[in-house]
């Protein structure tokens, strides 16, 4: 699969080049950003998208501005406020221009401050990929525990795979780790209304890797669990707060109350990254509210050759003037959570303490 984002030197660069993930899966088709400004849209549009690579589109998008000598401060706050509930996104811009602005004062000229955020944001990119290894053994270890069978019927949300990782991703990662090892059964995936990320993107990297995979509608989920036919449900974050409350892709909150109604592992995995100490509980959760339209109106993917309309602008489906809700997350509490893994370790039970002790181990790796 061709990178989810890269960096180009000359001559192709300075500039960042992602995986259009709104062309997907009918197009595997590059999108180039020169400027900040296009790495914003592509951001708002979800051509590049997921919690981690949201981190790394901002750290490089920071680097992007020094490169080219643009306001490096007013860069980073562009991106940063692209989208607020990934809190992946604020921290690699953080990381970028703290680069940048230790080695301007360090009296770096503009060429080396530049290279020294560069440097920084390949940095962040290449931790990601460790993570997302990490992850996936523990993640596996942590299944095989849970579930002694050894035949792993997993449920899905939205996408978590390479699309959004500097590696091979967070709970797609566990799901392919356990295909790997022939113990995956099955990948059940949820569509991921309004935006099809299920459908679109982890159905699309469910093929590429020849994962046994079935699709469903959202709402289809209840009928699965109460047939008996899922084992675990392993999902991503988008943001973690300090009492283990999990914001990630609407519609993940109903499959955790599911799960717990029918005695199913509900796992998060995630980066530590995605830990924010600083936001109390999940009420503190800043959710992104999308257009109406995106619910209003079919989003499709754009037949090959087409050009590509976006998010929402497909076929209407309710009667013109129709009012839609779209939060585009919602907020797990931590009771219905049975672990949440990560590169520093595993918490479970999912406690504020629990948070607390593993935030401090990965400060001290
Ligand atoms: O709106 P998106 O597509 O950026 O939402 C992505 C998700 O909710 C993912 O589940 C989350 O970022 C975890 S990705 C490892």
């Amino acid at each position: 699969m061709p990178p989810a984002l890269r960096w180009a030197e000359p001559p192709e660069g300075p500039v960042v080049v992602l995986l259009d993930q709104t062309r997907l899966p009918t197009e595997e088709v590059e999108l180039v950003c020169t400027d900040v400004p296009a790495l914003v849209r592509a951001i708002q549009t979800l051509a590049v998208r997921g919690a981690p690579l949201l981190g790394i589109a901002g750290a490089y998008g920071v680097a992007l501005a020094a490169v080219r000598r643009f306001d490096v401060e007013e860069a980073a706050a562009q991106l940063a406020g692209a989208r607020p509930t990934a809190v992946n996104l604020g921290y690699g811009v953080r990381r970028a221009l703290a680069a940048h602005q230790a080695a301007a004062a360090n009296g770096a000229t503009p060429e080396e401050a530049a290279a020294a955020t560069l440097a920084e944001a390949r940095r962040l990119h290449q931790e990601d990929a460790e993570a997302s290894r990490a992850v996936a053994a523990r993640g596996l270890a942590l299944l095989d525990e849970l579930l002694p069978g050894g035949s792993h019927r997993v449920l899905t949300h939205c996408n978590t795979g390479a699309l959004v990782s500097g590696g091979e991703g967070t709970a797609f990662a566990v799901a392919l780790a356990a295909h790997r090892a022939g113990r995956l059964r099955r990948l059940w995936i949820d569509e991921t209304r309004p935006l099809l990320q299920g459908a679109r993107l982890t159905a699309y990297e469910a093929a590429r890797n020849g994962l046994a995979s079935t699709l469903l509608t959202d709402n289809a989920a209840g009928s699965l669990f109460a047939a008996g036919e899922v084992d675990a449900v392993l999902v991503g974050a988008d943001r973690i707060a300090a009492d283990g409350s999990v914001a990630n892709k609407v519609g993940t909150y109903p499959l955790a109350v599911l799960a717990k109604y029918h005695h199913v592992p509900f796992v998060v995995v995630a980066p530590v990254t995605t830990i924010d100490p600083g936001t109390p509980d999940g009420a503190s959760i800043e959710i992104e509210q999308r257009p109406g339209s995106e619910v209003t109106q079919l989003t499709a993917p754009a037949p090959a050759g087409a050009a590509a309309t976006g998010p929402g602008s497909g076929t209407l489906v309710a009667p013109l003037g129709t009012q839609a809700y779209n939060p585009a997350f919602d907020v797990t509490p931590p009771e219905l959570v049975t672990a949440i893994v990560t590169e520093a370790g595993v918490v479970s039970p999912v406690t504020a303490g629990g948070i607390a002790e593993l935030c401090a181990r990965s400060r001290q790796v």
